[in-house]
């Protein structure tokens, strides 16, 4: 009978209930009158004499057990669950904090899209080169000054080892490995010997392009940039072409879109001319199609080139260069929107 008890007992401790019904379930199976501890009392009677002191107890026991238990479930339905918790559930949740991207990673992103959809995919190469995919390849004489250690990071002279200089590199082993045609950007990052200001830094990032074909010529350049211009910068950005040298590309320009902070008219930002300066770009020189093993003749093509840096100083109006690296937090929250 003690082992009944008991059993009857964990029974009554495990009993759960979702709302006042099961509570009412569970108060006519234990304590009503054909209740399971009803039961026990009239068997109570058979008990012999010695043990009924001890199974009286018990079984008065457990139905104060089974009273305390039922009313304890019934208080919980009533009242729905504990708020004892030392909390306010009224408070609206945390916002989500995101962490933000780049301002050159939006920027570098921007233009792909902007290229992308003239049918330009994207190509990438080492930032570790040697001397001829950053120059000889691309034409540079051997005396050209750009090889001199004061703008080039140098890791080894025999066999030489350097940090591009610029993305054109990325040109040159484009080029040595596939036959044209070729409509790719090259979106990277470029070292330079520079003493680090708001102005120069002794790292920054590229986009070049590239676009070999049979009979490309100016004019596509032309159209291209003003498209790029004008996606970037807006539909009423002008550009202009100045004649300018690379030993890359004859011939070379670089260009100018016009100021968007004064129009045009003139302002401290573009020192009043109305343009500021944006890219370098030119037609591949035959010397650089001939050096990558592409027939000359037959093809021509246009390359340009740009410092993503530049384009989000003129987007953003970043003065300073060196707010791109330090990573300061309260610089970075500031392009929390432009995504
Ligand atoms: N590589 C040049 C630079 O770093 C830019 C450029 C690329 C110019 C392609 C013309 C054509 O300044």
């Amino acid at each position: 009978m003690l082992d009944k008890i008991n059993a009857l007992k964990a029974e009554i401790e495990a009993a759960t209930a979702a709302n006042a019904a099961d509570v009412e379930a569970l108060r006519i199976k234990y304590l009503s009158k054909k209740g399971e501890v009803s039961l026990l009392m009239n068997d109570f009677r058979n008990v012999p004499a010695e043990q009924k002191r001890e199974i009286g107890q018990a079984i008065n026991a457990l139905k104060t057990f089974a009273t305390e238990k039922i009313n304890s479930l019934r208080e919980a339905v009533e009242n729905g669950p504990a708020t004892d918790l030392n909390l306010d559930l009224s408070r609206t949740p945390a916002p989500w904090r995101l962490g933000t991207r780049h301002p050159l990673s939006l920027v570098r992103e921007e233009m792909i899209d902007i290229f992308r959809r003239l049918g330009f995919t994207v190509a990438e190469g080492p930032e570790i080169e040697d001397d001829w995919h950053v120059f000889s390849a691309l034409n540079f004489a051997t005396d050209h000054p750009a090889r001199d250690m004061q703008d080039t990071f140098f890791i080894n002279r025999e066999p030489d080892v350097l940090l591009r200089t610029h993305t054109s590199s990325v040109q040159v082993r484009a080029m040595e490995k596939h036959q044209p045609p070729f409509r790719i950007i090259m979106p990277g990052r470029v070292y330079r010997n520079e003493a680090i200001s708001a102005r120069a830094h002794c790292f920054f990032h590229q986009v070049e392009g590239l676009y070999v074909d049979k009979g490309v010529t100016f004019a596509d350049l032309r159209q291209t940039l003003l498209y790029f211009a004008q996606e970037m910068f807006g539909p009423d950005t002008k550009i202009r072409l100045r004649p300018s040298y690379f030993p890359f590309t004859e011939p070379s320009a670089e260009m100018d879109i016009s100021c968007d902070l004064c129009g045009g008219k003139g302002c401290g930002f573009c020192k009043h001319t109305g343009w500021v300066e944006i890219l370098g770009c030119g037609m591949v020189d035959p010397n650089v199609l001939e050096a990558c093993g592409i027939d000359s003749k037959v093809y021509t093509g246009f390359a340009f080139g740009m410092g993503i840096e530049r384009i989000t100083n003129l987007k953003y109006r970043v003065s300073d260069l060196r707010l791109f690296s330090e990573n300061d937090v309260r610089f970075l929250e500031e392009f929390t929107s432009a995504h």
